[in-house]
């Protein structure tokens, strides 16, 4: 077991290893943040920021020299990186987990494997011919294999024609993925300890605009579907052999859950823990990295979540003051600079004890905020 006030360190420092920082000296411990950008905002948070790219060798023996264990916030850190660092303390999630998490194609192989349905796909590369199975997945979406998120990187296609001028201006290789009629998108997040305990978040229900998350519901409210996505998220984290926080997101189709993608790391659908759950998801992430004890139940009130991206300072700053007079409103603001349409700002997030006065006061708060009510 790791005990504060030892320094643990995190590869990647936008919001979610600034999270991790808070969490992290919340319980005492030291923070080491190795991230390129001068200007990373946990790094600023951090008692110490290596400027420094992640394949750094120098920087990386540096890391590890201040650190008792290291973790990351994001999934495009090189394998190789992890790798090197394992040789030197523990690395939680292992390089052999975030290389399987950082690829579509072998995600999916993964899962496939493991007997997990996911949507209809093929791995396909810019340079190879088409296969005929193609035809059969229109509409479908283009994604690239590696380094997507918020939906960049993806493309709808509905013929051969387009699939072919989309493939060949992507030049890396990709998936091809059915375009589903979904019924609903939900997430998952666990952690699970070096001994094997496990301990997870409740189901939360997302909503997407433009492959980015608008909102958020924690719980879900689906028992069924709840335990039926961690009978999935469980087996999958034990046949990763993960140490960390693992996010897993889900497709709701045909009444059936498929698994969308993972997440080897805290995930934007976790956030709502940071003000309704008794242990937050950076908290979990904290003590699977030191081998601290998991909690057993995390019980959790009523709460939505609203991101901020960019687009809404374009008419000028939101009204910070009439959103922070709402009830249960505990506003989030990351401190990242300019703020450009599609890019993470901050989120909100509004707590209560029942549903109704929850979903008004987010209902209100949409207003202010000038978004479509949801
Ligand atoms: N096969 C699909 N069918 C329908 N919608 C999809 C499909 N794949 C992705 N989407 C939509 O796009 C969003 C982002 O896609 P995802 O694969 O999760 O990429 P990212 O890494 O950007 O999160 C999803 O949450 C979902 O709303
Ligand atoms: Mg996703």
């Amino acid at each position: 077991m790791i005990v504060p006030p030892a320094t643990l360190g995190m590869l990647g420092g936008g919001q979610l290893g600034r999270y991790f920082v808070m969490a992290a000296h919340r319980l005492g411990y030291k923070m080491v943040v190795l991230d390129p950008d001068p200007a990373s905002i946990a790094g600023a948070a951090a008692d110490h920021h290596i400027v420094a790219s992640y394949d750094d060798q120098t920087a990386l023996h540096d890391l590890a020299s201040r650190c008792a264990a290291i973790t990351c916030e994001f999934e495009n850190v090189p394998a190789a990186t992890l790798a090197l660092l394992e040789q030197r303390k523990p690395v939680r999630p292992a390089a052999s987990a975030v290389r399987i998490c950082q690829d579509r194609r072998e995600e999916k192989a993964f899962l496939r494997e493991a007997d997990i349905p996911v949507a209809p796909y093929l791995a396909l590369l810019a340079e190879d011919p088409i296969p005929a199975q193609a035809s059969e997945l229109f509409p479908a979406i283009l994604k690239t294999a590696r380094e997507g998120y918020d939906g960049k990187g993806q493309w709808q296609v509905n013929n051969l024609d387009e699939l072919a001028t989309a493939l060949a201006g992507s030049g890396v290789p990709c998936v091809l993925e059915k375009l589903l009629a979904l019924e609903g998108e939900f997430a998952l997040t666990l952690a699970r300890s070096p001994g094997g305990a496990i301990s997870a978040l409740p189901l939360v229900q997302n909503w997407h605009s433009g492959g980015i998350l608008d909102q958020t519901r924690s719980p879900a409210n689906a028992p069924a579907l709840e335990s039926e996505a961690k009978r999935i998220a469980e087996h999958l984290i034990a046949a990763l052999d993960y140490v960390g926080v693992l996010t897993v997101e889900f497709f709701l189709v045909g009444g059936q859950l498929l698994v969308n993608e993972m997440a080897p790391r805290p995930h934007n659908s976790g956030h709502p823990s940071l003000d309704n759950a008794e242990c937050s998801q950076f908290e979990l992430q904290v003590r699977a990295l030191c081998d601290l004890p998991l909690p057993e139940q995390i019980a959790v009130r009523p709460a939505l979540l609203i991101n901020l991206l960019g687009d809404l300072w374009q008419n000028g700053t939101p009204d910070w003051a009439a959103l922070l007079a709402l009830p249960g409103l505990h506003l989030h603001l990351y401190d990242k600079g300019k703020p450009r349409p599609g890019r993470k700002m901050g989120h909100i997030t509004i707590t209560g004890d029942n549903w109704s006065t929850v979903e008004d006061t987010c209902r209100q708060a949409r207003l202010l905020l000038g978004l479509a009510p949801r």
